[in-house]
């Protein structure tokens, strides 16, 4: 049987980075499955399609091909997106998309097949209650909104996405309402997951308390 270390969130709660981090120092795959949401929405872009063509994007979720990469790229249809899934037009439509309940369904299929026959840490909304309730550690990390906010502002100077820290705090707090009232796949807190709050923690001690639960349970 895989080893799966489950991560829920909202957006900026530092998912991302305490997962890459976990998966080195673990010997872990890393699967971001935001990435998976976000190759939908780009190819709904790159398809000339609006949120409204439901029946075209599930058509197209269903048929484009995304893949991981060892080295953390993301690959749809057999071009490098790494970057581009991270772009503000992607950001914008990216959670509407994945509200869409037969995209859901198509990528929770793939997200699970990514994972077979994998030890993995998998980060995302709904990985500890949907894609996969049994893992064996069931992390759900959190920061208040101010913090989350800030975090994204640095990344997105860091990588020259221009966005203000005003729309950056007014879309992450979109996205988590929206994250949060979904038909499937809602982010919710349950009792069996592991409360993390990293308002006031540095990643190192997020990552080091995540590492002590993963090695102290085995
Ligand atoms: O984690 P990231 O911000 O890249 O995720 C992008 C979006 O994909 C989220 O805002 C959320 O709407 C959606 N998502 C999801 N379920 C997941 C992972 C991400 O609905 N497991």
């Amino acid at each position: 049987m895989s080893k799966i270390v489950a991560i829920d969130g909202p957006a900026g709660s530092g998912k991302g980075t305490i997962a890459s981090i976990i998966s080195k120092k673990c010997n872990l795959v890393n699967i971001d499955t935001g990435a998976t949401y976000r190759c939908v929405a780009l190819a709904t872009i790159k398809n000339n399609l609006t949120l409204k063509d439901v029946d075209k994007i599930i058509e197209l979720s269903s048929k484009i091909k995304i893949e991981f990469t060892n080295d953390n790229k993301v690959y749809l249809d057999d071009n490098d997106v790494t970057e581009e899934i991270r772009s503000k037009e992607v950001t914008k439509i990216v959670s509407p998309i994945s509200s869409i309940v037969e995209v859901r369904k198509n990528m929770v299929k793939l997200q699970r097949k990514m994972a077979e026959n994998n030890n993995v840490v998998m980060e995302g909304r709904d990985i500890t209650t949907v894609v996969f309730p049994n893992a064996n550690y069931k992390f759900y990390l959190d920061a208040d909104i101010d913090t989350r906010a800030d975090r994204r502002f640095k990344q997105y100077i860091e990588k020259g996405i221009n966005m203000s820290l005003e729309e950056i705090k007014q879309n992450i707090e979109a996205r988590d309402y929206n994250d949060m009232h979904k038909e499937m796949g809602s982010l919710t807190r349950c009792n069996d997951q592991i409360y993390i709050d990293s308002t006031n923690m540095t990643i190192d001690e997020v990552a080091n308390t995540m590492i002590n639960i993963i090695n102290g349970g085995n």
